[in-house]
């Protein structure tokens, strides 16, 4: 075999023949080095018979299996995947290092394992005994499970004939490697070609493949986007690391909606699922405080009611501060300009401190109004009634604009015992079933003369 040397970037992976900084990654300001890799060039070379091309089908022609999902047994884990894990797919989870991500596959092996058995957890990161000591604080029976330290995945083909696993869970992708390559476990070309062999190996094998993928400083998964394009999903573990509760969120998914997210919580026994988000987020709400206003967010297709609150306090320095947990600052910067111009709260001499209880995250712009009446609340230290969600886009001339997907967000508010919404006024009308007090505000003036009078 001959082998021959690349140059390849690490984080695009981009290939040159020659030592130096990747000309890709420049052009975005970033100098990264070019790393040397050996590679093994392809035995035979020269001429090589091309095999016939498949004929094309109609696409009508074509049968699909029914009935090729597994029920994961975690209810969160299949509604983010779409209704269970299709055979012989292959899922890439991303997240921050003790997020929980392999606290979350082991328990999902253990129900694999009880629904299709053997399920193989392939673990580079901790010793079999880690994770036998892990397992027996989650209360995981070992039946069905199997565990192998082994990150040589040339020789995970021999351990997968002998068991002929239904899924496999690679912990972590980034700490296998192929000892035909040079470079190091991690490293782009290792990281890339572990993933296509993986995949070669799921599809092949009609084996469920979960692959846990660490990510880097900015967020992404660690190695080349090439991974996130050649896996079926990528879902990302994602939470504040003070806070019990965790998010599961797909960003891509060839089986399934991309809106759905399941939502956990980390307790001394591992995950547990809940389901009923909106009730865990107001679980510690205060009752008759200045500052706290309920929202109803929608997140993809499932409203979450969450409590948002703002402290206004006279700035201790020239420069008032402006301090957000949990929203866009500059969203909230806007918002607060808003509310001066257009509805006379003075704040340019106060600290206004803004944050979404529970360690949450809202991104949309529905939870613009409840941002505001909340400032407007603690700016004049009077309570909104408690029973009340609060809902609305603001324009920059303070007017109030639709939010879409009303009815879902006031049914799951009457579901947890509100009995009034003040909504924007365009959407009066849409509010689906009637058993909420629902009331319409135009411009951030009106939310305010009915709410705080
Ligand atoms: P882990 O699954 O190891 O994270 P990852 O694989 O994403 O790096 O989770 C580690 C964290 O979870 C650790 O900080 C402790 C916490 N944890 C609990 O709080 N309760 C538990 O039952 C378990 C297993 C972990
Ligand atoms: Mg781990």
């Amino acid at each position: 075999m001959r082998e021959s040397t690349a140059y390849r970037c690490q984080e695009c992976g981009f290939v040159g023949a020659k030592p130096g900084t990747c000309p890709d990654c420049a052009r975005a300001g970033v100098y990264l080095p070019l790393v040397e890799e050996r590679v093994a060039a392809r035995r035979g070379g020269g001429h090589r018979v091309a095999p016939p091309a498949p004929a094309a089908v109609p696409l009508g022609a074509i049968s699909v299996e029914q009935g090729d999902r597994l029920p994961t047994g975690i209810g969160e884990l299949d509604r983010v995947l779409g209704g269970g894990v299709v055979r012989g797919s292959l899922i890439l989870i991303g997240g921050d290092p003790g997020i929980g991500k392999s606290t979350l596959l082991l328990q999902a092996s253990q129900a694999l394992a009880a629904a299709a058995p053997p399920v193989l957890y392939l673990s580079g990161e901790e010793s079999a005994a880690q994770i036998k000591l892990r397992a027996d604080r989650l209360g995981i029976a070992p039946d069905g499970v199997y565990l192998v330290a082994e990150t040589d995945l040339s020789m995970i083909e021999s351990q997968l004939d002998a068991l002929k696993p239904r899924a496999l869970v690679v912990d972590s992708i980034q700490t296998v490697f192929l000892p035909e390559l040079e470079s190091a476990p991690g490293s782009v070309a290792q990281v890339r070609e572990c993933g296509a062999r993986l995949m070669r190996l799921a599809k092949a094998r009609g084996m469920a493949t979960f692959l846990v993928g660490h990510v880097t400083k900015e967020g992404a998964i660690a190695g080349p986007r090439v991974l996130e394009h050649l896996v079926d999903t990528v879902l990302y573990f994602e939470g504040e690391r003070h806070h019990s509760y965790r998010v599961l969120r797909a960003v891509k998914n060839r089986f399934g909606s991309t809106n759905e997210l399941g939502v956990f919580q980390m307790g001394e026994r591992g995950l547990a699922e809940v389901s009923n988000p909106s009730g865990f987020f107001l679980a510690e709400r205060p009752q008759h405080a200045s500052g706290s206003v309920i929202t109803a967010s929608l997140e993809g297709t499932r409203p979450m009611l969450l409590e948002l609150q703002a402290l206004v306090a006279p700035a201790a320095f020239a420069t008032p501060r402006r301090t957000v947990l949990g929203a866009d600052y500059n969203r909230v910067c806007l918002l607060l300009a808003v509310l001066e111009k257009r509805a006379g709260v003075p704040l340019q001499s106060q600290d206004v401190f803004v944050n979404v209880a529970g360690g949450a995250r809202v991104v949309e712009p529905a939870a613009d109004l409840g941002i505001v009446i909340a400032t407007a609340s603690s700016y004049m230290d009077r309570a909104v009634r408690g029973d009340m969600v609060v809902l609305g886009e603001i324009g920059l001339t303070g007017e109030v604009r639709r939010v879409a997907g009303l009815a879902a967000r006031l049914k799951e508010a009457a579901a947890l015992g509100f009995s009034a919404a003040l909504v924007p006024a365009g959407n009066l009308g849409d509010d689906g079933n009637g058993s909420l007090e629902v009331r319409g505000a135009a411009t951030v003036d009106d939310a305010l003369r009915a709410l705080l009078p």
